[in-house]
């Protein structure tokens, strides 16, 4: 096997249940601080593989979610997962071009692509009346990180900063926080144990450029089970003020 370092990457991100850390209880946390009615039309933006598609339609069972991503693998696996629910509707599209109004736009994940504020002014105009953005975010949570998480950011994040930075990022976009909540250390294994997994069944034909990626995403997971109590996801609902 041969690969380029995109090649590589995609490689191992594919086939895997969720692309970041999270699990169903984030979703009805969410729902429940936005009285999200059971009829409500969701977007799930950056939706990677669709790991939350069903847990979005377990909340808002009458509801309707509409998943996109930019990254065409992803697009195929949750098409087949998904084609022949009448409920859900699957894009291949950017999150800075989102189309329709949503009771809440669903983003796991995938914010910082745009950044919190960028992000927040151009989803402002596809919410409806009283609806909310529930998006998840790498977040500090101490202001002496080891050198080692320090390391992996500055490569992963550059520009991460602390709960009270997100809150500030909201705010600059006219938007109001509900609440907030760090991701639990299930949720980071929901999404690490799988990858660790699809990390030992590609190692044995793994070429250099795999390998790389492979032991990049080793350290990853490493780092954070050494330093989750210096960063983490933060959860926040907010709604336009
Ligand atoms: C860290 S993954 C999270 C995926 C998913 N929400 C989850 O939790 O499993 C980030 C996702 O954002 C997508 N993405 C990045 N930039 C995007 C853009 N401009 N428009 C749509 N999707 C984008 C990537 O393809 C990727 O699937």
């Amino acid at each position: 096997m041969t690969s380029d370092p995109m090649h590589a990457f995609f490689t191992l991100h594919r086939d895997l249940p969720r692309e970041g850390p999270g699990e169903a209880a984030d979703i009805h946390w969410a729902a429940a601080l936005a009285s999200l009615p059971d009829t409500a039309q969701m977007a799930d933006v950056g939706c990677g593989p669709g790991g939350d598609i069903s847990t979005l339609l377990e909340v808002a069972p009458k509801g309707h979610v509409t998943a996109l991503d930019k990254t065409a693998h992803f697009i195929a696996a949750v098409r087949q997962n998904w084609q022949d629910d009448g409920r859900v509707t699957v894009l291949q599209a950017d999150m800075a071009r989102i189309m329709n109004r949503y009771d809440m736009i669903w983003c796991a994940g995938a914010v910082y692509f745009m950044g919190v504020t960028q992000a927040l002014d151009a989803w402002r105009k596809s919410l409806k009346p009283g609806g909310v953005v529930a998006f998840s975010e790498a977040c500090w949570f101490t202001d002496a990180p080891s050198d080692r998480a320090r390391a992996l950011w500055d490569g992963e994040h550059p520009g991460m900063t602390n709960a009270a930075g997100i809150k500030a990022q909201v705010d600059a976009a006219g938007f109001e926080t509900l609440g907030t909540r760090c991701l639990s250390d299930a949720a980071w294994e929901g999404f690490y144990q799988p990858l660790e997994a699809r990390i030992a069944a590609l190692r044995p034909q793994a070429d250099a450029a795999l390998n790389t990626v492979l032991d990049e995403a080793v350290e990853e997971i490493a780092c954070w089970r050494a330093h989750r109590d210096e960063f983490g996801y933060l959860l926040s609902v907010v709604r336009p003020k």
